[in-house]
C-alpha cells in the first residue's frame, strides 16, 4: 500500500486492476436494496468505487486495522457519497460484530492475509447477520482440490506463510465446507483475472 494525495488515504495498486471485474459480479449477486457489509475494506478504495456504482445500496466499510480505518475515512470524506457509511472497527474473528444485520457481506482479499480463525469468524458472523437467501461474496486466490491453480499463486502462498505462518492461500473445498456448517451454500465459482476467484455463497432457509 502507498500514500495518496488525500491526507491519511492509502492506495493499493491492485484495486484499480480488480475493482471493475469484481463490480461486474457484484452487480449481479447483490440485492436490489439494503446494506452491504464489507469486511476488511483495507484502503477503502473498493468501498468508494462500489458505493458510487451502486447508489441503490448502502455500503458499510469495516476493518480491524487502525491505519485502514483512517484510510477508509479519508477516501470517504473525499468522495462525499451519501450511501457510503463511516467505517467501523470490526474484527472478523470476533464472536460479536457491531453490525447485527446486513443484506449482503463482501470480503475481498482477506482470507489469505489473516489466520484461519478470521475465516471461521467471517462465516459465523455472516450467518448471524443474514436473513435466508442473503449473499456472501469472497474474492481472492484459492487452492482447488488441495492444489495451487498457478505457479504465481504458489509463490504468493509461500511469501504469505514466510511473513506469518498463520496466513496462506486457502483451499476452496475447506472454505466451502466451513461455510456449509454455518448454513451458507456455495452457489457460484467464477474465474477472475490473475488466477483469482469470485465465490458466492447463499444463506439457506432456516
Ligand atoms: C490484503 S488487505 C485487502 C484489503 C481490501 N479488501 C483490498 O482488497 O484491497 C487485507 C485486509 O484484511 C484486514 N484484516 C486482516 N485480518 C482481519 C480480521 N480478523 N478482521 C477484519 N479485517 C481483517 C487487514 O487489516 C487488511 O485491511
Amino acid at each position: 500500500m502507498t500514500g495518496s494525495p488525500i491526507e491519511g488515504a492509502q492506495t493499493a495498486p491492485a484495486v484499480a486492476r480488480n475493482r471493475d471485474p469484481i463490480l461486474t459480479i457484484l452487480r449481479r449477486v447483490l440485492p436490489a436494496r439494503g446494506t452491504v457489509l464489507e469486511i476488511a475494506s483495507g484502503t477503502g478504495e473498493h468501498a468508494v468505487h462500489f458505493a458510487a456504482a451502486l447508489p441503490h445500496l448502502t455500503w458499510q466499510p469495516t476493518d480491524v486495522d487502525a491505519d485502514a480505518l483512517r484510510s477508509i475515512a479519508a477516501h470517504r470524506t473525499s468522495a462525499q457519497l451519501p450511501n457510503l457509511l463511516p467505517p467501523l472497527e470490526l474484527d472478523a474473528s470476533s464472536p460479536v460484530w457491531l453490525v447485527t444485520r446486513a443484506d449482503a457481506v463482501v470480503a475481498i482479499n482477506m482470507l489469505h492475509i489473516s489466520p484461519w480463525r478470521a475465516t471461521e469468524g467471517l462465516m459465523e458472523g455472516a450467518a448471524r447477520v443474514f436473513a435466508p437467501g442473503r449473499a456472501l461474496y469472497l474474492y481472492g486466490a484459492f487452492k482447488e482440490n488441495g492444489r495451487h491453480t498457478a505457479p504465481s499463486n504458489a509463490a504468493f502462498d509461500a511469501s504469505l506463510r514466510a511473513h506469518n505462518p498463520e496466513w496462506g492461500v486457502r483451499d476452496l473445498d475447506q472454505v466451502a465446507d466451513l461455510a456449509g456448517w454455518h448454513g451458507l451454500a456455495l452457489v457460484e465459482r467464477i474465474a477472475m483475472p490473475a488466477n483469482n476467484l469470485s465465490l458466492v455463497f447463499r444463506s439457506r432457509a432456516a
